[in-house]
C-alpha cells in the first residue's frame, strides 16, 4: 500500500447558466512513504486545485484519494475521517506563508495543535516543541517576533515550521519558493527535505526547475491530465 493514493480525480466547476468546466479529468497516481514529487504545468492546468484535493481542503466531483489506505471523500463518516487525517498526518505550506499576523512565531508554529484532533506525544509540550523546530530553521533568536517583522523567506521558515509541528507522514506545498528569490528559495528546499527528524514524503508543486530536479519524481499536469 502507498501512503497516498489518488485514484480517476475529475474535478469540474459549474457557473451558473454555463457549461461544467472540467479542471481536473482523470488523474491517478500514489505517492510512497518518504517521497518527493514534484507537479508541474502551465498556469491554470490544475495545479492547485489538485492540491486542494489531496490535502482535503476541496472535494473531487469524482475520484477519491486514499492516506494510509483510509478514503477522503467516499464511505462513512468521510467529513470528519477527512478533518483527522489533515490534522495529524498532513502539513501544508504555501506560496504565501499564510501566518496568522496577530500571533508571534512561536504560536503560530504551535497553531496545528490547537484544533482538538492533531496532538503531540503524551508529555511531550507544543511550546518547547515549536521553540526547537523554529531553532532548526534558523530562527531560534526571533522566537517572539511576529510574522510581519520577518522578511519572506524567513517567514516560510516559520511555515515549514508550523508544517512539521505535528510530524505529518506528508507535505503538501504550493509553490513554496514563488515568492522568494533563487537563493532563499534553494535554502527552504533544503530545509524541507532535511529538517524533519524522519523522512517525510512532499508533493510539490512548483514552477522553478531547481526546485523539480531536488524531487525524486515530477508530474507534468497538461490541461487537467497528467502527460
Ligand atoms: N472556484 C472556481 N470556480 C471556477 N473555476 C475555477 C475555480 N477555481 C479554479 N478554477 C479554474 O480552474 C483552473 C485551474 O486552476 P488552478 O488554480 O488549479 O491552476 P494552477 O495550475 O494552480 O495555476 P497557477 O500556476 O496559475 O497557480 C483555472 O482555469 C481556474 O480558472
Ligand atoms: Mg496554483
Amino acid at each position: 500500500m502507498s501512503l497516498l493514493e489518488v485514484k480517476d480525480i475529475v474535478k469540474e466547476y459549474r457557473l451558473p447558466g454555463q457549461a461544467a468546466i472540467r479542471v481536473l479529468d482523470g488523474v491517478s497516481f500514489a505517492v510512497e512513504a518518504g517521497e518527493h514529487v514534484a507537479v508541474v504545468g502551465r498556469s491554470g492546468a490544475g495545479k492547485t486545485t489538485l492540491l486542494n484535493i489531496l490535502g482535503g481542503l476541496d472535494k473531487p466531483t469524482l475520484g477519491d484519494v486514499l492516506l494510509d489506505g483510509q478514503p477522503f471523500f467516499s464511505g462513512r463518516g468521510a467529513a470528519g475521517r477527512r478533518v483527522k487525517l489533515r490534522a495529524t498526518k498532513i502539513g501544508f505550506v504555501f506560496q504565501s506563508y499564510h501566518l496568522l499576523p496577530e500571533l508571534d512565531i512561536v504560536e503560530n508554529v504551535m497553531l496545528p495543535t490547537m484544533t482538538g484532533f492533531a496532538g503531540l506525544p503524551d508529555g511531550e509540550r507544543p511550546r518547547v516543541r515549536a521553540c526547537e523546530l523554529l531553532a532548526k530553521v534558523g530562527l531560534g533568536e526571533r522566537l517572539h517576533h511576529l510574522p510581519a517583522e520577518l522578511s519572506g523567506g524567513e517567514q516560510q521558515r516559520v511555515a515549514l515550521a508550523r508544517a512539521l509541528m505535528c510530524r505529518p507522514e506528508i507535505i503538501l506545498a504550493d509553490e513554496p519558493t514563488g515568492n522568494l528569490d533563487a537563493l532563499t528559495g534553494g535554502e527552504i528546499l533544503k530545509l524541507l527535505f532535511e529538517v524533519n527528524e524522519t523522512p517525510v514524503a512532499c508533493v510539490m508543486v512548483t514552477h522553478a526547475a531547481e526546485a523539480a530536479a531536488r524531487c525524486d519524481r515530477t508530474l507534468r499536469l497538461d490541461r487537467g491530465k497528467l502527460v
